[in-house]
């Protein structure tokens, strides 16, 4: 289980997370959600040790993950993409992954390039393993991103920020590639703005706030829930 207790940061006057709780068990998906702002981004970079927090708690599997630095972290089983992915723009997609695979999974050889493969053609980008990075589109990144993600072999995933630029066909093939991790076993926390992915994604919906924890229940339950309607949701969409 990932388990963050009580996690506070603050960035000069800015609460921008506070006193946040929340759990994720192996084989779930959960999705967070929030206005712009919200502190999602500052928990995941908490999590991953990019950031120290004020006070608080993350423990992996039992294991308090404070004192790690990024690197052992990603050793320990997590693993994050990002908003604004940033590949290396001279190499290719498939040496992009392979960095993961070596170096997160600490994979070598012909097991490395087999992790890199796996997780391209999961993504659905394999076709463009030799492309440069930097020839890629802003959705083609983040995939390249998600790929790099997994194949650092993680057993807890936080995706931040997937398919806002899709198309609705890829949006309900990326939102079945991340179901299934949840059913391959690991934990997943997606981030996102789009109501639809959440739905098709999720287990369980966490809505933040001004950096505390509004609610957590499920999509039915978000959706129908006066408060999340009133500060994230808007009238319009509950209406419709
Ligand atoms: N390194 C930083 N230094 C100062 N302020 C920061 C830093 N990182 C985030 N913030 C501030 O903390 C707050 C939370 O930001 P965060 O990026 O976590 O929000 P978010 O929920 O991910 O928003 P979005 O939906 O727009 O991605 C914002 O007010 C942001 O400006
Ligand atoms: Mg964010």
């Amino acid at each position: 289980m990932l388990q963050i207790s009580s996690l506070t940061k603050t960035f000069g006057k800015l609460k921008a997370v506070d006193n946040f709780s929340m759990e994720i068990e192996k084989g779930e998906v959960k999705a967070l959600i929030g206005p712009n702002g919200a502190g999602k981004t500052t928990v995941v970079n908490l999590v991953t040790g990019v950031l120290e927090p004020d006070s608080g708690r993350i423990r992996v599997d039992n294991h308090c993950l404070l004192k790690l630095p990024p690197h052992k972290r990603t050793k320990m089983g997590i693993s994050r993409t990002y908003q604004i992915p940033k590949p290396y723009p001279n190499l290719t997609v498939l040496e992009n992954v392979l960095v993961s695979s070596y170096f997160g999974a600490g994979l070598k050889g012909e097991e490395a390039m087999a992790n890199a493969v796996e997780s391209l053609k999961f993504v659905g980008i394999y076709s463009m393993a030799d492309k440069y990075a930097k020839e890629l589109n802003s959705e083609q990144q983040k995939l390249l991103d998600f790929a790099r993600a997994l194949a650092t072999r993680p057993k807890y995933i936080m995706i931040d920020e997937i398919g806002a630029g899709l198309g609705v066909g890829e949006q309900e093939e990326i939102a079945s590639k991340i179901k299934e991790l949840g059913k391959k076993g690991y934990g997943v926390l997606y981030i996102g703005h789009l109501m639809k992915m959440v739905k098709a994604v999720s287990d369980k919906v966490i809505v933040m706030n001004e950096g505390k924890k509004l609610f957590e229940g499920t999509y039915e339950e978000a959706v129908n829930n006066e408060e999340v309607i009133k500060i994230y949701l808007g009238e319009k969409y509950a209406k419709s």
